[in-house]
């Protein structure tokens, strides 16, 4: 025991050295359910085909319920002389069921066996977190229809623009996360393909079944090119670019919550629950949870930049370099499912300030594009000739120090003599945002339009 799989060619024990960095058991135990569905999709084939006896088939099956078993009552030896989790499960198998464990790496490959292994697990954290992200869909949307009135103010350049409604705000957020989910099952649904049965990377001569074996473990088909199947990650990689995608949309609305969040915004509040204090200031109330959230999307970037330099330039097929796919996905999906269930918690936590948003709303002549669009319809001036009289409105107003909607109508009529007091009706932030009811736009009906749409879709 202890001696290496490949005993036969070897006189002599690995270096310590190349042990230390050959060994994968550290990180790929997390394949340790992928590697016992497959070898057991693997036996059932190789038995039904009639490569191996129905004796020795049941003889694995139960060597491998067993190893389950262990490992789920934590008691299975993960062994670094054993390398990775694929030799630690058949060193076991051999020490339950004795030489019959041998038979099953027949017509298979670690090759063949990681591929499949890592395509699962690839395919089933794609899955979770498209979860994630319509849970985290389901929460925006609850908050969106709770403040399809409530106003706030619009930016661009993050200067006040024009009035929009805060669960207009939130709904943008549900259309970045609803791309995201599609892009997650997308990579999912193009990775179900089964390199099982490619072998080391040329397929194999026994009588194999590829078809049964795919099928076996939920995947669409075989693939297609032995070789493609044991080289290829860029099912990773996939998962790892929608993942960074994903990441830049969670670090935008986990800045804009610590923005608002600041005494000066002053426009939400966060509950305990997603807050911190500080050792030192006793006022402090810190946005920590949506600053570690900003922030993932540098180990998700970090992680699809490590894999795809792991993966450029190495010829096929299988090469070594192939066992570095592991720690950088199974890093990024740990940080992506942790930050979406922060920023769930974080939404359903949330509570606009309305009045101080409204106030903010209002404020920085934000409906100065509703003066100029009065002008347009109901004096029929040319948009550049309105747009001049309004910006000629907003000085006088920044130097008398009052807003747009204070303004005396004699004022505005010394701008242009056909203004009427009507034009008062579409100053206010409410009567601006409102206004705005074209597809898609902020205004509450079309806001409400949205939220039902998405209600529907989230079923
Ligand atoms: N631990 C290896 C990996 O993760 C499994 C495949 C090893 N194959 C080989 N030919 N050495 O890539």
């Amino acid at each position: 025991q202890g001696q290496a799989m490949w005993g036969g060619r070897f006189t002599a024990k690995p270096a310590e050295l190349m042990q230390a960095i050959n060994v994968s058991i550290g990180f790929d135990r997390r394949l340790a359910a992928q590697d016992l569905a497959g070898s057991r999709a693997h036996a059932a084939m190789l038995r039904k085909q009639g490569v191996i006896s129905s004796a020795d088939e049941a003889a694995i099956q139960q060597g491998l319920a067993d190893i389950e078993a262990e490992m789920a009552a934590g008691t299975f030896p993960f062994r670094e002389e054993y390398e990775d989790i694929h030799m630690n499960v058949e060193a076991r198998l051999r020490e339950l069921i004795g030489p019959a464990a041998g038979r099953l790496h027949t017509a298979r490959s670690r090759n063949d066996q990681v591929a499949v292994d890592f395509r699962l697990w690839v395919r089933d954290a794609c899955r979770r977190v498209e979860g994630q992200l319509r849970g985290l869909q389901a929460a925006l949307v609850a908050k969106a229809e709770a403040h399809a009135e409530t106003l706030m103010p619009g930016f661009t350049h993050l200067q006040p623009a024009q009035p929009v409604t805060f669960g207009h705000h939130l709904m943008a957020y549900v259309e970045m996360f609803g791309r995201d989910a599609s892009r997650f099952a997308d990579a999912a649904k193009r990775m179900n393909e089964c390199p099982l049965g490619a072998a080391a990377l040329a397929g194999s001569p026994f009588p194999i079944d590829r078809e049964a074996t795919a099928r076996a473990l939920g995947f669409d088909r075989p693939t297609a090119n032995s070789l493609d199947s044991v080289s290829a990650r860029d099912f990773a990689l996939e998962a790892l670019a929608d993942a960074t995608i994903c990441g830049t949309h969670l670090s935008r609305l986990a800045e804009e919550i610590v923005v608002w969040m600041t005494p000066q915004f002053g426009f939400i509040k966060l509950t305990d629950a997603f807050t911190t204090g500080s050792s030192i200031m006793p006022q402090k109330k810190n946005p920590d949870a949506a600053e570690l959230v900003r922030a993932k999307v540098g180990r998700l970037l970090g992680s699809f930049t490590q894999l795809s330099v792991v993966m450029k330039g190495l010829p096929l097929a299988y090469s070594k370099d192939m066992q570095e796919d592991k720690v950088p996905t199974f890093e990024a999906f740990d940080a992506l499912e942790l930050s979406l269930a922060a920023m769930a918690g974080m939404v359903a936590d949330l509570e606009p300030v309305a009045a101080r948003m409204a106030q903010a709303a209002g404020s920085g002549f934000s409906t100065a594009t509703d003066l100029a669009d009065w002008l347009v319809r109901t004096l029929d001036l040319p948009f550049r000739d309105a747009h001049h009289v309004t910006g000629a409105a907003v000085k006088r107003a920044e130097t008398l120090g009052c807003d747009l909607a204070d303004l005396p109508l004699s004022e505005l009529q010394a701008l242009n003599q056909g203004i009427t007091a009507d034009v008062y009706d579409v100053l206010t932030p409410r009567a601006s945002a409102g206004s705005r009811r074209s597809y898609g736009g902020t205004s509450p009906e079309q806001v409400r339009a949205q939220v039902a749409r998405w209600k529907e879709m989230l079923k």
